[in-house]
């Protein structure tokens, strides 16, 4: 394990107050953990902004009912069959299917994909996931 450094950070007392509530709600052990955790996210955020392999999963709720629909997706699917990885199809009720697509690749080319989904008509919700293939994140 690589060794810990202790420093000492100066914040507002009443951001400090409301943080401290934040991570209790968000179920953290100490301030330590959800500091590092922040500086993680930041690190996969800006990952997401270069040209560099990402890792994520894209969501997707629509009407089976919709054929055309259906056949959109499956193609803008196809067409960046590279990026996906997996795919997992969940009947949610007798009318909505809820898709998980799980994306390793160019950011630029997920958010591509992602943006496809997102505006194909008729879909009620799309949602992104950012995460890492990890080799930048300590
Ligand atoms: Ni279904």
């Amino acid at each position: 394990m690589e060794k810990l450094i202790r420093f000492g950070v100066s914040v507002p007392k009443n951001l400090l107050k409301k943080f401290d509530k934040l991570i209790k709600a968000r179920n953290y052990g100490n301030r330590s953990e959800a500091i590092r955790d922040l500086i993680r996210e930041s690190f996969v955020e800006e990952e997401w902004t270069h040209a560099i392999d990402i890792a994520g999963g894209i969501s997707m709720v629509y009407d089976h009912h919709h054929r055309q629909l259906v056949n959109k997706l499956i193609e803008a699917q196809h067409k960046f069959h590279n990026l996906i990885i997996s795919s997992q199809h969940i009947h949610l009720d007798h009318n909505n299917c809820l898709e998980f697509i799980v994306v390793k690749g160019k950011a630029e080319e997920v958010k591509k994909l992602y943006n496809i989904l997102k505006s194909t008509k008729g879909v009620k919700h799309v949602g992104l996931m950012k995460s890492t293939v990890g080799k930048e994140i300590v």
